[in-house]
């Protein structure tokens, strides 16, 4: 006799103790993330409907999915998108996951703009385009270019930027270590590679294997953040605004380098109470 089909809430309870077992950080989100995905349901109405049975041909797929999590293969990989600041992207091994911090950073950015309406975005070390394409849907008369060094990088926020149909934001390869760059910004903005090989090699192993190497690590931390500095010292206008993403404890390194170029340097903590961020306006 077959089995009668799983309810909503064996499967995720299920699935939930199967991710638990392979040691997944969060096994009971990553199972509705993918439940919600497969059937189509907000994660709310997944328990709304705990009882009912779940398709045959939906519980198969719903099984592969948390096969391949159980790899530690990142979620985002497996449903082949994210949630980046309510703006859905992309994400795939051609760039980095782009991280909730990340999407606070956007936040800070926008607070600033304020009520301008119009000027030239350039995100250096654009990945995915998350940051630029999330500023650029809100600020639509502004004009956004992206830069980045890997050509896979460039083909992802190409095509995350047609998804959306942005006509105001462009992507090109660039490398920061050997070009200058051609015009002057009113905001610069970066989350560049800021993680020494030690703290890499103890990161989380769907870090270590899937988000690319070059998009994280940074001789000492710091190396790619001064080089940003360098380019923004010649290449924002004045009054012009830099927004970095920092690694812990970089602020000792990083300010003594802009205080003769920049003013109002602020270091922001991220949600997790960590100096995450400086941003700062070109004199
Ligand atoms: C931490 S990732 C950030 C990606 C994206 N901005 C985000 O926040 O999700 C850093 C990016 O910098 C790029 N990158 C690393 N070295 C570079 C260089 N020398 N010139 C230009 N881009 C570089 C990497 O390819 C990667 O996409």
């Amino acid at each position: 006799m077959n089995k009668p089909p799983l309810s909503f809430l064996e499967i995720i309870n299920l699935s939930t103790e199967f991710l638990r077992k392979k040691g997944v950080p969060s096994p009971k989100c990553d199972v509705e993330w993918i439940v919600s995905f497969i059937t189509k349901k907000k994660r709310v109405e997944l328990y709304l409907e705990f009882e009912n049975p779940v398709d045959l041909e939906y519980q198969n797929q719903i099984r592969e999915f948390v096969i391949k999590r159980g790899k530690r293969i990142p979620l985002q990989h497996i449903l082949g998108k994210v949630n980046f600041a309510g703006v859905e992207l992309y994400c795939d091994n051609r760039a980095l996951i782009p991280r909730p911090e990340t999407e606070y950073l956007t936040e800070l950015i926008n607070e600033r703009i304020g009520k301008k309406l119009s000027g030239k975005f350039l995100d250096l070390g654009t990945g995915s385009g998350a940051i630029l394409i999330t500023l650029c849907k809100t600020n639509k008369l502004w004009d956004g270019i992206g830069l980045d060094k890997s050509s896979d990088a460039i083909d992802l926020a190409n095509q995350n930027a047609s998804f959306h149909k942005l006509k105001n934001v462009h992507f090109k390869k660039f490398d920061w270590d050997n070009q200058k760059l051609e015009n002057v910004y009113d905001i610069i903005v970066s989350n560049p590679p800021y993680l020494s090989i030690e703290e890499w090699k103890d990161a989380e192993s769907e870090v270590r294997l899937y988000d690319p190497k070059i998009a994280l690590v940074s001789t000492g931390g710091t190396t790619d953040l001064i080089k940003i500095i360098e380019h923004a010292k010649t290449n924002l206008r004045k009054d012009g605004i830099i927004a970095l993403e920092t690694g812990l404890g970089h602020k000792n390194t990083l300010i003594p380098k802009m205080e003769n170029h920049f003013y109002n340097i602020e270091v922001i903590k991220d949600f997790s109470n960590r100096e995450r961020f400086i941003i700062a306006r070109k004199k």
